[in-house]
């Protein structure tokens, strides 16, 4: 295939990149903005790959879209250009409306304009919190904060353009990913990162919010099937194989890092914290998908890739990260 791949030098989009160029043997066109979560680093591993492309820009930019789609020719754009961590929509929403509403909203006309598959990422945070049970696609829609509300509205717009004007056009909401080349303001490389380095390891309120972990190259399997399988029109959940409370994912971080659970400060908790989240994956895994990698094998690999990839991280956490750190946490990183 031809793709055009938006957000691919982020976390799960570089993931799949590589799984699409290396094991697929398709051509790929990135489009990225380059946020501070973006980074070309992530896709060093296919630079010099046959049929791989990198291009600089926004999704809500039409011309840099346009552009995109005239030199990639592309067959299926698959969106992951997104703001992505929950704490950054509370305190600075704007760039979530911009991205999910407008950016979204480019490329759905883009694809309309050229006859392209659509597919858009998306994530389980779009049906709100749930003590018990799973969520199902028919779950009703309940997102509680500015990041999930603007990815829900992206949804409905998706939608829309395949009920409006047959857009062939299918979503995948995904769990928690943890893996390799995950930013380190998320939980699992924070906390990593912080246990190698003798620094506290903030927990918001009790600790107690679960979350349904999913290797990252899980969901960017999930993401191929259902752009090759999936029927236009429909939503597909991919949720991993494990639940942890958060607060005994950081306990088998500290194990496997050596560090100390005194290290551990309940600090104060996020608005609006979701309780749990939970995704039922019946649909896709009736498509033939499932997850490989269990969440206790996964984790152990993601603290030796994070041990082993100084490289990768140490401009990260000597860069502006650390002024983000001071405004999050309210203290320094040591
Ligand atoms: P990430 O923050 O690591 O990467 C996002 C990428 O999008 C970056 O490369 C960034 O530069 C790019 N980007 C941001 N705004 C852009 C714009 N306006 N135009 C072009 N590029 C832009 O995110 P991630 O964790 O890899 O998430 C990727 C997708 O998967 C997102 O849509 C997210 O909502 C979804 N998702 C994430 C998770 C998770 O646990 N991380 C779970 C389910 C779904
Ligand atoms: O569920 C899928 C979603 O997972 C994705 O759509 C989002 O893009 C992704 O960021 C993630 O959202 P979460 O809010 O669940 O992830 P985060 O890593 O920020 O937090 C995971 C849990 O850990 C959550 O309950 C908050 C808690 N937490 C997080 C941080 C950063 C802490 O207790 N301390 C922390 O310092």
């Amino acid at each position: 295939m031809k793709l055009l791949v938006c957000g691919g030098a982020g976390f799960i989009g570089s993931t799949f990149v590589r799984q699409r160029l290396l094991e697929h043997g398709d051509e790929v066109t990135v489009l990225d903005k380059l946020t501070y979560a973006g980074r070309e680093e992530n896709l060093r591993e296919v630079a010099d790959a046959p049929g791989y492309r990198f291009l600089r820009g926004a999704i809500e930019d039409p011309d840099a879209v346009a552009g995109a789609i005239e030199v990639g020719r592309p067959d299926a754009i698959v969106n992951f250009a997104a703001e992505t961590h929950v704490d950054r929509s509370i305190a600075e929403p704007d760039a979530f409306v911009r991205t999910h509403a407008l950016g979204t909203h480019v490329l759905l006309e883009a694809a309309r304009a050229a006859g392209l598959r659509y597919l858009q990422v998306s994530t389980d945070e779009v049906y709100g919190s749930i003590e018990q049970g799973s969520f199902t696609e028919d779950s009703p829609l309940r997102p509680s904060s500015p990041y999930s509300a603007t990815k829900t509205g992206a949804d409905l717009l998706v939608q829309s353009y395949f009920h409006t004007y047959d857009l062939p056009a299918v979503i995948c909401r995904g769990s928690n990913n943890y893996g390799p080349y995950q930013y380190p303001e998320k939980l699992i490389p924070l906390m990593i990162l912080n246990a190698l380095h003798g620094d506290s390891l903030p927990v918001y309120g009790d600790g107690m919010q679960v979350r349904n972990w999913i290797h990252a190259s899980d969901f960017a399997g999930a993401i191929s099937h259902v752009l090759e399988h999936g029927a236009p029109g429909e939503v597909y959940n991919a949720g991993g194989p494990d639940e942890c409370a958060n607060v005994d994912v950081v306990k088998w971080i500290i194990a496997s890092t050596g560090a100390e659970e005194s290290q551990i400060e309940y600090v104060t908790d996020r608005p609006g914290h979701d309780r749990r989240y939970s995704l039922s994956s019946q649909k896709v895994r009736a498509l033939g998908w499932l997850p490989r990698v269990r969440f206790e094998e996964g984790l152990q690999e993601t603290v030796a890739w994070y041990r082993e990839n100084t490289w990768w991280w140490e401009p990260i956490r000597s860069g502006d990260y650390r002024e983000y750190y001071e405004r999050q946490y309210g203290k320094s990183l040591g």
